[in-house]
């Protein structure tokens, strides 16, 4: 079992656990997901690692309620397990000094941009920081990433903090500044991911991201989290979850997210007609 020794709310329905998981956490790199299941009867879900401690042999894992598995999850409470915590799973991101980075968070994608960017600052880079959220209250770890960035913009798409307008519209701003931007990572929403490879392309400026496909066993055999990648097949869980943006068929893996909509929608009713465990 897997104890929680800390819980917090970051915002609306984005909660944040520390787990403690010595091997995960020993093993850990930027980039890298962990799959877990609450009980023995339960999903497997990944989620990114946001942070870890080796010395104190934690885990960081900061999660989106959006359907049955995570509503559930967010009802544990400090002193509370999860049954399984496997990882780190995919491949670390590639981290390197490629010059003058921008590292992009929208939303819970916050949470998994800023463990590269760290490793990015760290590796000698010049990184500006981009976080964007709905508005102020889905906004989390503002500071966290002002640690880890040379500059951090930050704006809210119905501008109740700071400036009003998508990540996107910061990032034209970025570029217009004419400073050659050697790497983008950018991480959120598909729709997103998809608008911010679209702002870059034609510039040529290298442009990661970093996909959350439906996946199963996250081990490359059930399938389930196929992404066609530069019109090849790529499996997220072990060849990614960082893939080139340009190269990515955002149409298909958007499609494809929609897979098991009615499923997902009948279990959360179930669940939330008190069926805890259908
Ligand atoms: C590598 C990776 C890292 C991720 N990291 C995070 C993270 O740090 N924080 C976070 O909030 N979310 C993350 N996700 C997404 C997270 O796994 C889904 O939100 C979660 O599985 C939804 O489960 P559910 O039962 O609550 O919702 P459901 O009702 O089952 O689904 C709601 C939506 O979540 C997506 N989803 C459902 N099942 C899966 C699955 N097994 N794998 C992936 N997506 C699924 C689908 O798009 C679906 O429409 C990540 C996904 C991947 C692949
Ligand atoms: S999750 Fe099964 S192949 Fe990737």
């Amino acid at each position: 079992m897997f104890k929680i020794l800390k819980k917090e709310n970051l915002a609306p329905s984005i909660k944040l656990f520390e787990i403690d998981a010595p091997l995960v956490a020993r093993k850990a790199q930027a980039g890298q997901f962990i799959i877990l299941k609450i009980d023995e009867k339960g999903e497997r879900i990944p989620l990114t690692i946001a942070d870890y401690d080796r010395e104190k042999g934690l885990v960081t894992i900061i999660f989106q309620e959006v359907g049955k598995t995570t509503k559930q999850l967010g009802l544990l409470n400090e002193g509370d397990a999860v049954s399984d915590f496997v990882g780190p799973l995919g491949v670390p991101s590639h981290i390197e000094n490629f010059g003058n980075v921008v590292c992009i968070g929208g939303g819970v994608g916050i949470a998994p941009i800023y463990p590269i960017t760290r490793a990015l600052k760290e590796a000698g880079n010049k990184v500006t920081g981009i976080i964007g959220a709905r508005s102020k209250e889905y906004l989390f770890w503002e500071e966290k990433m002002r640690t880890v960035t040379d500059e951090l913009l930050v704006t809210t798409d119905d501008g109740s903090y700071v400036r009003k307008g998508f990540v996107t519209d910061v990032l034209k701003e970025v570029i217009d500044r004419g400073e050659k931007i050697d790497l983008v990572v950018a991480i959120g929403p598909l729709p997103m991911m998809k608008a911010v490879a679209e702002v870059t392309r034609p510039y040529q400026i290298k442009t990661i991201v970093s996909l959350n496909s439906i996946m199963v066993d996250g081990t490359g055999m059930c399938g389930a989290c196929r992404v066609t990648v530069g019109g090849q097949t790529k499996f997220v869980c072990v060849d990614g979850p960082d893939f080139d943006g340009h190269l990515v068929d955002f149409d298909e893996q958007m499609r494809r997210a929609k897979i098991y909509q009615d499923e997902e929608k009948r279990a959360l009713l179930k669940f939330e007609e008190g069926c805890g465990r259908c």
